[in-house]
């Protein structure tokens, strides 16, 4: 079996805690234990797509296992079947698959892993469907990634957006307030519904469950009634109201993906303050759930997919994801991982847990 002598890494899509600590694992494994050359590939598809690149040695990774964000720079807007530019000011698509690919034959890389989640990793299984030899690490802090019961980045965005709440409760309370906190996730509600019950919610709505603002309003008007005069709503940030649609915070023209989701915990915030006359306040972790430093589990998650991936690259097992089911890693064929976002099941256990200690999901 012909073994492979250069591999390079990317990383794609919104950046995350961990990152580093993938890039770190797969750089320092495939030097130390197979004499692997690694090249590092800047921003995402834009650098394969702009031959923009720099060899990786293992002093470049040593001391970036607890650093947040991306050495390497990444991209959510990069995708080589439908690469934006500007033409007289407006924004047109190209297929440039094919130069992109070359780059990657050129260089000689024999293995390209890509960090990233939906987004790139479908655009992964399209260059491995074209021929290019690759695996896939599954990185997002929304979680919505199919063949894999977690990724990496999550646990972090939990714990920030967790911290985050528990701080508002304190001044809820002092202020005898309703306190919104909208947090990231896009069409899942995974953050929000870990985050909310972490923090004990009182209110936590997401995406795949509809909610009706009665019964949010009647909700925190039967708390204050208790002599509970606080109440903390999660909201995660693609939340929709039965028989409504969610809110857009922004549309990212060049981006093959271009909805920005957010505004929701504002637009909630005014309902219920004005259905329950109860000052009501709203926050948005936003970016904050994205930054910083990696959590434990996140830092050991990531040396353990990273440095799987550098075994599935000495066998020559390409075109998988290496994902997590149980205690267990496990191969996944990307064409899988591409299928869609992974949502919340509406039987997950974690809801009817949070329904039996009276959180309210506003249905
Ligand atoms: O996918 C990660 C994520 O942070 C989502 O939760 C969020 O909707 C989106 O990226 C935000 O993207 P951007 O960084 O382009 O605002």
């Amino acid at each position: 079996m012909k073994k492979c002598r250069r591999i390079a890494i990317l990383t794609g899509g919104g950046d995350c805690p961990g990152i580093n600590a993938v890039i770190r694992a797969v750089t320092k494994k495939a030097i130390l234990q197979y004499g692997m050359e690694v090249i590092g590939i800047e921003d995402g598809y834009h650098g394969v797509i702009h031959n923009r690149f720099r060899k990786l040695e293992y002093n470049d990774v040593s001391g970036i296992l607890t650093l947040g964000g991306t050495i390497l720079g990444t991209s959510n807007t990069a995708n080589p079947y439908h690469y934006p530019s500007k033409k007289n000011r407006k924004i047109e698509f190209n297929d440039v698959s094919v130069t992109a690919i070359a780059n990657i034959t050129n260089l000689g890389i024999e293995c390209l892993v890509c960090v990233g989640g939906d987004g790139t990793l479908s655009i992964a299984n399209g260059l491995s469907k074209d021929g290019v030899p690759l695996i896939g690490v599954p990185k997002t802090i929304d979680n919505d990634l199919r063949g894999t019961d977690i990724t990496f980045g999550f646990d972090s965005a939990v714990s920030i957006a967790t911290e985050g709440i528990d701080r508002l409760h304190s001044t809820a309370m002092s202020h005898h307030r309703v306190m919104i906190v909208e947090l990231m996730g896009r069409n899942a509600g995974w953050i929000a519904l870990h985050a909310g019950v972490a923090g004990g919610g009182d209110i936590i709505l997401i995406p795949e469950i509809p909610y009706d603002v009665e019964i949010i309003a009647e909700k925190v008007r039967e708390r204050n009634r208790r002599g509970k005069r606080f109440s903390i709503v999660v909201v995660a940030e693609g939340a929709k109201p039965k028989g409504g649609d969610i809110v857009i915070q922004r549309i990212v023209k060049e981006s093959s993906d271009p909805i920005r989701l957010g505004g929701i915990g504002f637009v909630l915030g005014v309902q219920i303050e004005k259905m329950t006359g109860i000052e009501t306040r709203t926050v948005v972790m936003g970016h904050l759930q994205r930054g910083g430093s990696p959590t434990p589990f996140d830092r050991v998650l990531a040396t353990r997919l990273g440095t799987r991936a550098v075994d599935m690259i000495e066998n020559r097992e390409f075109g998988y994801m290496v994902g997590v089911k149980g205690e267990s890693l496990v191969k996944v064929p990307l064409e899988d991982v591409a299928k869609g976002p992974r949502t919340i099941p509406l039987d997950d256990p974690l809801i009817e847990a949070a329904r039996s200690v009276d959180t309210c999901f506003g249905d």
